[in-house]
Order: C-alpha cells, then sequence, then structure tokens
C-alpha cells in the first residue's frame, strides 16, 4: 500500500483519480480549498504547503486554472512548479493534468492567459529534475470511456472521457516508462482500449526544449 496525494481531487476528474487509487488498497489525500472529510487536507496552487506531501508516495495535479490572469499564473505556473520542486526532493512521481492547446493559446483567446501560464507551468515542471508525466485531456465529458487515441505534439482537435483520463494518470503514476513524457488523449471509437504500459512505452520522451 502507498500513499498519494490528489491536488484537485474534490473535482471530476480528480475525484475519479483518488476513486481508482482507493480502490486499488492505497491511502489518498485529496486536498481542497476548503475541505471536508478526514482524508482531506486544505490546499490552495496559489501557495501550497509542502508538508502536506510528507511522506506521499506519488502526487497528481488536478486543477481548473483561475480566469484572471495573474491568478492562474500564480496556481498554474508558479504553484506546479512548488509542488515539482517538493516531488524533485522526495524523488516522488507527479502527473499534471493539463490540457490541449498549451503550445497554441493564439487559438484560443478567451482562454489565452491560463493556457500560457499551464504551458509555463508544465514547462517548469519538466525543467524540475522530478520524475513527471504531463497528461493533456481533450474537451473533457463525462459519459463511458470507449477507444482512445494517444497522440503527441499538440495538434489534434476533440472530446476525452474523464474516466479515461483518470485511468491514464494512475496508470502514469506506477509506471517509470511514462516518466518525462508529455501526451494528448481523445476518444476514438476506431482505437482500442488502452494497455498503458504498452501505450506508455511507445511514446517519445519529451525533448529538453520548450514547445512541445
Ligand atoms: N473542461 C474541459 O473540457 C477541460 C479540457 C482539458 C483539460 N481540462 C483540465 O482538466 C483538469 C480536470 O478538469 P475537471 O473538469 O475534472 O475539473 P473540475 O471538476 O472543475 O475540478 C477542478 C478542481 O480544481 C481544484 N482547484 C481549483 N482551484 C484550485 C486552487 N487554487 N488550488 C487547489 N485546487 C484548486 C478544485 O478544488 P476545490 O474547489 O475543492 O479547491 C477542484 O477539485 C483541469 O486541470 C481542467 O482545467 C479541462
Amino acid at each position: 500500500m502507498s500513499s498519494f496525494v490528489v491536488v484537485g481531487g474534490t473535482g471530476r476528474t480528480g475525484s475519479r483519480i483518488a476513486e481508482r487509487l482507493t480502490a486499488a488498497g492505497h491511502d489518498v489525500v485529496v486536498s481542497s480549498r476548503e475541505p471536508a472529510g478526514a482524508e482531506a487536507v486544505r490546499l490552495d496552487l496559489a501557495a501550497p504547503d509542502p508538508a502536506v506531501f510528507a511522506g506521499a508516495d506519488g502526487i497528481v495535479i488536478s486543477v481548473e486554472p483561475p480566469k484572471d490572469a495573474a491568478d492562474a499564473e500564480a496556481v498554474m505556473h508558479h504553484g506546479v512548479a512548488a509542488i515539482a520542486a517538493v516531488a524533485a526532493r522526495e524523488d516522488v512521481p507527479v502527473v499534471l493534468v493539463s490540457q490541449i492547446y498549451v503550445t497554441r493559446a493564439a487559438e484560443h483567446p478567451e482562454m489565452a492567459a491560463r493556457i500560457e501560464a499551464r504551458a509555463r507551468g508544465e514547462q517548469t515542471l519538466r525543467d524540475s529534475g522530478a520524475q513527471y508525466t504531463i497528461v493533456r485531456p481533450s474537451w473533457l465529458h463525462d459519459l463511458a470511456t470507449g477507444g482512445v487515441r494517444i497522440e503527441q505534439g499538440d495538434t489534434g482537435e476533440g472530446r476525452i472521457s474523464r474516466d479515461a483520463v483518470a485511468a491514464a494518470a494512475v496508470a502514469a503514476l506506477f509506471d517509470p516508462s511514462a516518466s518525462g513524457k508529455t501526451f494528448e488523449l481523445y476518444d476514438d471509437q476506431e482505437s482500442p482500449e488502452p494497455d498503458w504500459s504498452t501505450v506508455f512505452a511507445a511514446l517519445s520522451p519529451d525533448p529538453e526544449s520548450a514547445d512541445l
């Protein structure tokens, strides 16, 4: 049994991640800005307390960015950077649920500031020395999972079930072959249900430059 912190574990994807970890027999700490229940702890990613992660065997971040640009920068860049530093120091894996469009913010001017903050957070995580995986969902939905298409390079469009994102995030937490990799997820009825270890092994490692 291991112990994991899910930042954003009250959210629709984060709660699915927490449920999968709990079902697999692990201890799970869910963090929230307004925690409720014995397993929940208070944490605002704008000013994360490193003590929350003491003793954790892994960390998942699945946090919705604030709309305000400065707040998004504080949460999605500097907050992610702080957790990346903890993960690097403690040598534990961290999985970041991000989004598609990270390299093409100009296509979505209404979200550009949030996306750019995310991009800086992603790159800081890559540069941190932590074991990391970055999962970039396309537009999320709550319908059943079917086939999943996995891409790299952030060129696609589409939708993906939160269940599939949770499955990918949890699998990545336990699979060293997912470390140092960034990928996008899309529903695709033509594709099989993923065997995640095979998927991760086939992905290209992230290059040591930005703009993935
Ligand atoms: N909606 C889409 O189509 C889409 C597409 C691609 C990617 N994504 C991304 O995928 C991830 C999961 O999305 P979702 O729709 O499942 O999320 P969600 O249900 O909206 O949950 C968001 C979570 O973020 C947490 N949160 C918000 N601000 C926080 C802060 N400052 N510090 C700590 N936690 C904070 C919330 O926790 P508390 O309120 O309890 O603090 C909540 O648990 C998010 O990163 C989202 O942006 C979404």
